[in-house]
């Protein structure tokens, strides 16, 4: 039988434990997993902000974890279905934040959105690293 490939997109930027839970469950979706990481142009048109870590730091991380197969550099929202094409995924995961935002993709993969970790989000640590100082 053949390989199934799973995708799935973030920032992953001041990387935490809900980001973890994500890949590790978004693994369990098939057999290989590969993760787009928004490039810190396309972060700023996204959420506002550049991200505390680059692009290159960013990625490396997400790549050196053992659920991870295949990491690359996501440019633009709106390419979402050539790089699912291009990968060869037969599932993309996203996060429950974006639910209902991919379907339209569903002519190429399945769609999955899982639930968020609770509690944890990159946003909430800056602003709580910040109180500290
Ligand atoms: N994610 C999650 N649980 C969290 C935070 C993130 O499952 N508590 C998931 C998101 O749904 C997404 C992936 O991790 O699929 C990457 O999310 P990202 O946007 O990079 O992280 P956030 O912590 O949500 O960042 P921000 O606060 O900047 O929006």
């Amino acid at each position: 039988m053949s390989e199934r490939t799973v995708i799935t997109f973030g920032t992953f930027d001041v990387f935490h434990v809900g980001h973890v839970r994500m890949l590790k469950r978004a693994a369990e979706h098939g057999d290989r997993l590969v993760v787009g990481v928004s490039a810190d142009a396309l972060n700023v048109r996204k959420k506002g902000r550049a991200p505390v870590f680059t692009e290159d730091e960013r990625m490396e991380i997400v790549s050196s974890l053992k659920v991870v197969d295949e990491v690359f550099l996501e440019e633009s929202l709106e390419q979402k279905r050539d790089y699912i094409v291009q990968h060869g995924a037969q599932v993309l995961v996203m996060g429950d934040d974006w639910a209902g935002k991919f379907d339209w993709v569903s002519d190429v993969c399945d769609v999955v959105y899982l639930p968020r970790t609770p509690s944890v989000s990159t946003t909430g640590l800056i602003e709580h690293i910040s109180t500290l100082a």
